[in-house]
């Protein structure tokens, strides 16, 4: 496995791997959901690469960049063990030298859920996103279902500017009392961490009153609602019932529907999503 620390390096790596590439991008700390991107990537893929970079530009200035966890030599195991070909870590300065001036802005769709509570977050993802493909040129990219407003931006975002590349989406892979994996899941406390559980629950709530006939969102969302407020360390932040390919927001349930929420609990914002069909 190489570790490649300069985008002239990366470029250069790239031509040396045989077949089309698969990138897996990432910022760190890394879990059993990003490694099971990159074992999806191995299987599809005669080369992978796997980027690591904490990109300064989706943190709003009151989020937690500077505090985001990090653990480089574990990372590097992690990857090397799933059979990563290259790591990419490029460095702050050159992937935004100080006159840095160029974006990806997208309207509509990063208007909404986390788009709206991060302004310019998804600015950040698409543009680092954007300058990973240009540089590592993959034949495919793979991001989770985890993170679904930001595979549906990246999805439109390879269309509407016509990218030669294959966006791979993965199912959500969760602890085995359900919580979805997350690197700042490490910010929980313990008690906290048990109260963590009813993201899931309520998830699983929605799916049960769906497949017993219920369409009508709001209904949806209230028992959701009531069952996180038992949770007294739980704070809703939004519970969200939308149309899964433009995230609007639904009264009448069509499928497929994206029911997605955060929840603070502590000191994150967890994320949580299931798709009803
Ligand atoms: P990060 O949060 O490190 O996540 C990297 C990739 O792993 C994303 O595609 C995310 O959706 C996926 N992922 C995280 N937790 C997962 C889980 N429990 N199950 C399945 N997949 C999971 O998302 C980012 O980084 C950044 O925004 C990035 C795309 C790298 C751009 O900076």
């Amino acid at each position: 496995m190489k570790v490649i620390e300069s985008i002239t390096g990366m470029k250069q790596a790239r031509w040396g791997l045989s077949g089309p590439v698969g990138l897996v991008p990432t910022m760190g700390y890394l879990h059993e959901g990003h490694i099971s991107l990159v074992r999806r990537a191995k299987k599809e893929n005669p080369s992978v690469v796997v980027s690591i970079f904490v990109n300064p530009t989706q943190f709003g200035p009151k989020e937690d960049f500077k505090k985001y966890p990090r653990d480089l030599p574990r990372d590097l195991a992690l990857l090397e063990q799933a059979g990563t070909d290259v790591v990419f870590i490029p460095p702050d300065a050159e992937m935004y030298p100080s006159d840095y001036n160029t974006w990806v802005d997208m309207e509509k769709i990063t208007g909404r859920l986390e788009g709206a509570a991060r302004p310019g977050h998804f600015r950040g993802v698409a543009t680092v996103c954007n300058k990973l493909f240009n540089i590592v040129e993959p034949a495919k990219a793979y991001f989770g279902q985890k993170d679904a407003q930001q595979v549906l931006v990246i999805q439109k975002m390879v269309k509407e500017l016509n990218m030669n590349l294959e966006i791979v989406v993965c199912p959500i892979i969760r602890e085995p009392d359900g919580l979805a994996m997350s690197s700042r899941n490490t910010y929980l406390k313990p008690d906290e961490r048990q109260a963590a559980t009813v993201l899931y629950r309520s998830l699983q709530l929605a799916q049960k009153l769906y497949d017993d006939g219920e369409r009508d969102a709001g209904k949806i969302r209230r028992q959701m609602t009531a069952l996180i407020q038992k949770e007294p360390l739980a704070h809703i932040e939004y519970i969200s019932i939308a149309d899964a390919a433009n995230l609007e927001e639904q009264d009448k349930i069509v499928t497929p529907a994206l029911v997605s929420m955060v929840v603070k609990i502590g000191l994150p914002r967890l994320l949580d999503n299931i798709i009803l069909k």
